[in-house]
């Protein structure tokens, strides 16, 4: 048995990478599908919830499983240097891998906006970090037009090597559990995870020799099932968006994106018709969570269950419970929920969220005491 060292070796033979490729590789992938415990049991439901814990790649989301394969091909194109506009995540990945490949990275992100630990994680690795006065849809924008300027590659998911690479978190998920589960719910920023999960789906039921009935519209020739998708055991794909930043629920691109979720405060999706087709696809829906209920479902998920996500991964267990509640998710159902990235990412947010502040006391035992036995009673 040979040591991991992540998605590309793990699902060679499933991604475009050619035999002598330099893999640009940390070990990304094999994340753990944690099953809840505990807060189904307050829903009075009967339903399976899983968490995918996409935040425990090594940059601490899944933006990892796309960066290894886009950066292993830009690296085998002779790249020297890679661009991308970020909310923080993709940012922090690209800087790594970079760094990893010793390419040169520059990265765009809007001004104030993003969560310390990724401009952290940017800035250690040794990105070139442009604040830019404006929001990740105009960094988007630019980021492309630099691209026609400039010998750079980008390395956001209009890059078709990154959605080829998080694909393989449904491979594991349909390992794990034997089959893929009934629903699969992901928070949906530019729409290039839900496509991806979607397109591993697809794949994984072809593979398993179902019947073709449609073309696999998605992956432009870049997988190994190029001649088509079939219908067989694929989840119903629930993407779930912040209510200030939710162009599928509005049905058109929103200028102004605002909410807590930093990470999906985006107006413009890049994948916005591959998202609606996977919607089609697969028989499932678009929803909006106000802020409230994604950081009421980061802290739920923290509290009781002992998984720490970053607040933008809360929507999609923010959705999912909404949708237990009410029905729409019936009773004996499997649900996997995608925490996209770590709660670390993000320390500012969840310590303003303070339900149990710090108490200050003296550092002497009766001081101690009495603050502990007070908690106990
Ligand atoms: N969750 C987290 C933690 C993210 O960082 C992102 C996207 C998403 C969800 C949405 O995924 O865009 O594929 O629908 N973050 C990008 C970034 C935009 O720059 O880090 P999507």
């Amino acid at each position: 048995r040979s040591r991991y060292t992540g998605i590309i070796e793990r699902y060679r033979d499933r991604l475009p990478v050619h035999d002598d490729a330099r893999v640009i590789a940390l070990g990304e992938g094999n994340t753990p599908l944690i099953r809840l415990n505990n807060i189904p049991r307050t829903l009075g439901r009967d339903v399976d919830i899983y968490v995918k814990f996409e935040g425990l790649n090594p940059t601490g989301s899944f933006k990892d499983r796309g960066m290894t394969m886009a950066v292993t091909r830009a690296v085998e194109e002779g790249a020297r240097a890679i661009i991308c506009a970020s909310t923080g995540n993709t940012s922090a990945s690209a800087a790594a891998y970079a760094a990893r490949a010793g390419i040169r990275a520059f990265v765009l992100i809007p001004d104030g906006k993003i969560a310390q630990g990724k401009l952290a994680q940017a800035m250690m690795h040794g990105a070139t970090v442009l604040q830019i006065k404006g929001n990740f849809d105009d960094g988007m924008r630019l980021v492309k037009e630099m691209a026609q300027a400039a010998p750079v590659t980008i390395v956001n998911s209009v890059n078709p090597y990154r959605l080829q690479g998080q694909k393989t978190a449904a491979f594991e998920i349909v390992e794990e559990l034997g089959r893929a589960p009934d629903y699969h719910c992901l928070p949906v920023g530019n729409a290039g995870n839900i496509t991806a999960h979607w397109i591993g789906y697809c794949e994984y039921s072809s593979a398993s020799g179902d019947h073709v009935t449609e073309a696999c519209s998605f992956c432009k020739g870049h997988c190994m099932y190029a001649g088509g998708a079939v219908v067989g055991n694929r989840p119903k794909m629930l993407g779930y968006q912040a209510s200030g930043s939710a162009p599928f629920m509005r049905g058109h691109m929103v200028d102004n994106p605002e909410t807590v979720a930093t990470a999906i405060r985006i107006g413009h999706p890049q994948s916005w018709d591959y998202a609606w087709k996977v919607k089609e696809e697969s028989g499932g829906w678009f929803d909006e969570c106000s802020d409230e209920e994604i950081l009421a479902a980061q802290k739920l998920l923290a509290e009781r269950e002992g998984v720490f996500c970053e607040p933008a991964s809360a929507a999609s267990l923010a959705g999912a419970l909404r949708d237990v509640k009410n029905g729409r998710i019936p009773e004996g159902s499997s649900i996997v929920c995608t925490l996209t990235g770590q709660g670390l990412k993000d320390p500012e947010t969840a310590i303003r969220q303070g339900s149990r502040p710090p108490l200050t006391v003296e550092a002497d035992l009766d001081a101690v005491k009495r603050a502990i036995l007070d908690q106990l009673d």
